[in-house]
């Protein structure tokens, strides 16, 4: 038994579509709260497009300071930001990767719950799961210009917690974006160290909702078409970052594998990851992708339909020659090339055991185990 469940309007176009499209979602006036950062709105040249949302009636309020994996001080600054003006928004659009998503996610879920925002309130209010009980959700629009995160189509958003090293999550079934409006294009800018972290991070939910415990006949669908068009399109848009079609490929994989794992969550790699990305500053998508081979070599004990997705590489004679070959002259994915130590180890294993994902993994791994997958990873 499954029941699939994604209240997600998705969309798939080019640019001036998409922002035609996102306009026709807003039919009455909002007070609309745009983040985009800086250099994004000026690449992507948004300001037409917002002066065109201000035509329709929209009060828009720009806001520019989108950090790399938001923290509850960055969530409170937000807020304090909106307090200040003030600025009460009743519908948010994000222009940006996942990070930008979550923190208009957390937005939409805190606004109304803290009057005096500060770090804090908001951790307080995360732990607390209080935002479960607010019934005025503001609505959330996300036009995604990574291909990777799968935020657009998740309930859920990442808030790290630098002073107490750890990473929060704000988990609710109202947190689904009310729509996604994907834009292949608008990744061309992409360069590869970006397109590779991101693309893994994708390839990562896609193979972590294959074998979740939490797996279902559809997830594994969905899993398998993200995982194929990663392995043909990833290397691609690395080599070659104008390539139309293989953005549009590691778009519709993204969002496949962000379908897939919204029913099904993450498993050991994400586990492991996080204190990977706390301690050391590795970006999300490689922390990932570190363990990848290791945990599936486990994990095909348990899952006796893994070579379904171990042949997704077969034509590049497996999944650890793939990542190599796709990420040479980018990145070497090794815990050794991003400043992790033998003796830093056993601390990183002690972190690993995420609630919610590392008992999702299909095989119960011991502190043992993940030491051995560690060292393997070095
Ligand atoms: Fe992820």
């Amino acid at each position: 038994m499954f029941s699939p469940f994604c209240p997600v309007d998705v969309r798939v176009l080019p640019a001036a579509e998409a922002m035609l499209a996102v306009r026709a979602m807003l039919p009455k006036p909002r007070r609309l709260l745009v983040l985009a950062s800086r250099g994004r709105s000026a690449a992507l040249g948004l300001a037409p497009f917002l002066t065109a949302l201000q035509g329709d009636g929209h009060a828009v309020q720009l806001y520019g300071d989108i950090p790399a994996n938001p923290t509850v001080h960055d969530v409170a600054a937000l807020l304090v930001r909106l307090r200040e003006q003030p600025f009460e928004p009743t519908a948010i659009l994000t222009v940006g990767g996942g990070s930008c998503i979550d923190l208009g996610k957390a937005c939409a879920a805190l606004y109304h719950l803290l009057p005096k925002p500060d770090a804090q309130a908001v951790r307080e209010c995360i732990t607390s799961k209080r935002y479960r009980t607010l019934h005025i959700v503001v609505e959330l629009i996300a036009m995604p210009t990574t291909a990777g995160t799968g935020s657009e189509v998740t309930p859920w958003a990442t808030v790290w917690d630098p002073d107490n090293r750890t990473k929060l999550s704000i988990d609710h079934a109202a947190g689904f974006p009310k729509a996604a409006v994907l834009v292949p294009e608008w990744t061309l800018g992409m360069g590869p160290d970006l397109t590779l972290s991101t693309g893994l991070d994708a390839l990562s939910h896609a193979m972590e909702a294959f074998w979740a415990v939490a797996r279902t006949p559809l997830s594994q669908e969905l899993a398998l078409l993200a995982a194929g068009k990663i392995a043909g399109a990833l290397p691609v848009a690395v080599r070659k970052p104008n390539d139309l079609a293989a953005r549009r490929d590691m778009c519709m994989a993204s969002l496949a594998a962000g379908l897939a794992f919204s029913q099904t969550r993450t498993t050991a790699c994400h586990s492991i990851s996080y204190p990977l990305t706390l301690r050391y500053g590795i970006p999300h998508g490689y922390a990932a992708a570190l363990t990848l081979g290791a945990v599936m070599a486990r994990n095909a004990k348990a899952v006796h339909e893994m070579e379904r997705l171990t042949a997704v590489f077969d034509e590049a004679e497996g999944f650890d020659p793939w990542l190599y070959e796709t990420s040479r002259g980018i990145r070497e994915l090794r815990l050794s090339a991003f400043g992790v130590s033998e003796a830093a180890l056993a601390d990183i294993c002690a972190l690993s055991f995420t609630a919610g994902r590392m008992e999702n993994n299909p095989i119960a791994f011991t502190p043992d185990d993940v030491m051995a997958i560690l060292r393997e990873s070095l």
